[in-house]
């Protein structure tokens, strides 16, 4: 598929109502504020500025949802973990993000995206634990972002970590600077993307 070369903007929802009715597989981006969400979904698009990123936190506020042609989207979450955004803002992000995580049947795998630097922070661990806990878990990529920042005996050292502390997660460095990982991360997306979301396996024969 290079669908990843055909990308376009669908539609960004900012209320449960917004959404656009569910159509092909989706993979969704959350991480904490800035760490690079937007910046990952352009570059795994191979498009500068079709993800609006900001070096103040808090940029995407809405999900916004992109179409990989007519077989896919990635869907850039707000960021959480923002402390300037208000205590009404973040129980919004709750009900919106919350609730599209867990009810989207065509949602196929979650991309956390961290800081490379600042990894497995509180608010990251209980976004694992909610997602390894609900009824339907996504398999999760972990990407960590922002690697160009480290040193190689640094990214090692993190990579090594991460994977150890998340051993059923796909863990990979990544920058949207330097390019690391970006052709790994595409090649898991396709992957998961073919798979297709975890409740919608064919039934196994003859139960
Ligand atoms: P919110 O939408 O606020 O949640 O942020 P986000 O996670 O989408 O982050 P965004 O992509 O807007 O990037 C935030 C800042 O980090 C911007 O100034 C980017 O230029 C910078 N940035 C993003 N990715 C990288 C990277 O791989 N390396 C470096 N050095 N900077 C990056
Ligand atoms: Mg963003």
């Amino acid at each position: 598929m290079n669908g990843f070369a055909n990308a376009a903007f669908l539609r960004a929802a900012a209320s449960p109502a917004d959404l656009p009715p569910e159509g092909p597989p989706e993979i969704a981006f959350a991480g904490r504020s800035n760490v690079g969400k937007s910046s990952a979904i352009n570059a795994l698009l191979g498009r500068r500025g079709l993800a609006r990123t900001s070096k103040t936190p808090g940029r995407t506020q809405t999900l916004n949802f992109y179409e990989l042609g007519e077989h896919a989207r990635l869907v850039d979450l707000p960021g959480y973990g923002f402390a300037r955004v208000p205590l009404e803002l973040r129980a919004q992000w709750r009900s919106l993000v919350g609730g599209y995580l867990a009810s989207r049947a065509t949602l196929c795998a979650v991309v956390l995206v961290m800081d490379a630097r600042h990894p497995l922070t509180p608010l990251d661990l209980q976004l694992v634990e909610w997602l390894q806990a609900s009824p339907r878990v996504a398999p999760f990529i972990v990407l960590l972002a922002k690697s160009d920042k480290l040193t190689r005996a640094a990214q090692a050292e993190t990579l090594r970590a991460v994977r150890s502390r998340l051993p059923s997660a796909t863990v990979e460095l990544f920058s949207s600077i330097t390019r690391q990982g970006v052709a790994e991360a595409r090649d898991l997306l396709q992957h998961v993307l073919q798979a297709g979301p975890p409740n919608k396996k064919p039934p196994v024969k003859g139960i």
